[in-house]
């Protein structure tokens, strides 16, 4: 998956584990369509990759990302918006990347930065993290989903004001609050602890992996009891894996497990 992109930077500082740097610092990575395609090209890149099990999603000191390019979107009209689905293409990354994501969410993360942070299937961040909606300032309001994970994470009441307000919140907040799953005091240390999680994550059998992201994102479209159900199968269905038989047969013999990734 060597390949060199415009706008993002692309490594792998641990055995399994990506680090994607967005890197449009000129406009604190205002997310426009060719970064997008970026990302989109080596999320797929790293899902097909055998050797990589998870990866870190992560922007500057400064910045996670400031939003969706409002130089971009300034002159749009209907027509343009609609005809050609604009926003869909974000959605990529919640909609066909297998792989776990973890946010580490730095400096400003506003608007579609504050939503590509919240698509991610785990979100870290530094205390003094700027989280925001503030598309009501523009007037207009979140387009990708903004208005549905940070109600779903933080709740109505508190989703609503800040939508409303457009004010922002602090990476504490956020913790607090329970959109992040943990909270650190410099940007180093964020960056580091999702690696680190990362790396626990890419230790384990790639299908089992998979599948405990499918059964949690799929609590957020369905009813419990449906969602109950559909993890059942799944888990039923595990026992279909190699790794399954693996990972028991070493907990009886007092050892580790070597996963096939079958
Ligand atoms: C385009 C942006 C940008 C953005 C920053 N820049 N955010 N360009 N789109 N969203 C550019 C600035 O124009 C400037 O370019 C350079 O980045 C540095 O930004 P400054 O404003 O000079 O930095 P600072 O004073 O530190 O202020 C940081 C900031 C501010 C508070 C984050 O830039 C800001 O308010 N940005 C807009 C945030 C926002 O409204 N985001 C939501 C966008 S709407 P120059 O060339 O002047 O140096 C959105 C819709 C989502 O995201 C819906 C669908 C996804």
């Amino acid at each position: 998956t060597e390949k060199t992109y415009e706008h993002i930077k692309v490594s792998t500082p641990r055995t399994g584990v990506a680090l994607i740097q967005l890197h449009r610092p000129k406009a604190l990575n205002a997310l426009f369509t060719p970064l997008i395609g970026d990302l989109n090209s080596a999320l797929h890149a790293l899902d097909a990759d055998p050797s990589i099990g998870a990866t870190v999603l992560t922007g500057s000191e400064k910045a996670f990302a400031a939003g969706a390019d409002i130089l971009e979107m300034r002159d749009k009209t209907f027509a343009d918006a609609y005809g050609n689905d604009f926003i869909e293409s974000w959605s990529e990354l919640y909609n066909t990347i297998r792989k776990p994501i973890i946010s580490a969410v730095n400096g400003h993360a506003l608007g579609g930065g504050c939503e590509l942070a919240m698509m991610c299937d785990i979100l870290y961040c530094s205390q003094k993290a700027n989280f925001g909606q503030p598309e009501i300032k523009l007037g207009v309001i979140p387009g990708a989903g903004g208005s549905q994970r940070l109600t779903r994470a933080i709740g109505k009441s508190r989703a609503m004001e800040l939508i409303l307000t457009g004010k922002t919140f602090s990476g504490q907040d956020a913790y607090d609050w329970g959109l992040a799953a943990r909270v650190f005091e410099t940007s180093e240390q964020c960056v580091e602890g999702a690696l680190n999680t990362a790396e626990t994550i890419a230790g384990y059998s790639k299908i089992a992996v998979k599948a405990c992201k499918e059964v949690v994102n799929k609590s957020q479209d369905l009813g419990v009891k449906e969602g109950v159900e559909f993890e059942r199968r799944v888990f039923h269905g595990l026992f279909g894996s190699e790794d399954q038989k693996i990972g028991m047969k070493a907990f009886a013999e007092k050892r580790k497990a070597e996963w096939t990734d079958r």
